[in-house]
């Protein structure tokens, strides 16, 4: 059985950390976007927490709307191949877009991502994310807003899971190592 007080190593980043970055980043999206449009897409299931918690501080009109994506393959990291589970229910054509991510890992997924909303016609797509490993980049992704870089250890919370589990937790924490090993 899984129990948070031991599976977690370490906190990297507080519930207080992750609000004021997200006060900051809004304050620019705010900025970037006056007098646009702007719709916001969520990724499925991670982008939650950074979706709600980063729309709330914008003083933009915003519409939501949601993407659940899927990678093909086996094993814990992406293969790049990615299969649509939810798609958007809204016409992208002539909308200024903004991603919304809670990390770039590999990279694979929203570079996919990306170039499939790319093709719908939109005004604009751009990409806002809470974390991002540079070092475990696979391909370069082009990214507008980054909350924090972070390095390449397997965080949870704050949206993000270790199959399924954790993303109830208010900040970003590092995974023991016994959770994933044994
Ligand atoms: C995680 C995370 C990103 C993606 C990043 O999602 O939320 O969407 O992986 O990895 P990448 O940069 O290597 O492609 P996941 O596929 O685990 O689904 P989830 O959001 O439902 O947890
Ligand atoms: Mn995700
Ligand atoms: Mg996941």
């Amino acid at each position: 059985a899984s129990d948070m007080g031991t599976d977690l190593e370490r906190v990297l980043l507080s519930e207080q950390q992750i609000a004021d970055r997200l006060t900051e980043m809004a304050g620019e999206i705010d900025a970037d976007y006056a007098g646009r449009d702007l719709l916001l897409v969520g990724v499925l299931k991670g982008a939650v927490m950074v979706m709600a918690d980063l729309a709330r501080r914008l003083h933009l009109p915003v519409e939501m709307d949601w993407m659940a994506v899927s990678s093909y393959g086996a094993g814990t990291s992406s293969s790049g191949v990615v299969r649509i589970l939810k798609d958007l229910d809204t016409d992208l054509t002539g909308r200024h877009v903004l991603i919304v991510e809670d990390i770039i890992d590999s990279g694979l997924t929203l570079s996919w991502l990306l170039s499939n909303l790319r093709t719908r016609g939109a005004a604009s797509v751009e990409i806002a994310t809470l974390l991002r490993k540079p070092e475990a980049a696979k391909v370069e992704v082009d990214v507008r807003y980054v909350g924090f870089d972070i390095p390449t250890e397997f965080v949870v919370g704050y949206g993000l899971d270790y199959a399924e589990k954790y993303r109830n937790l208010p900040f970003v924490g590092t995974l023991a190592p016994h959770v994933y090993s044994d």
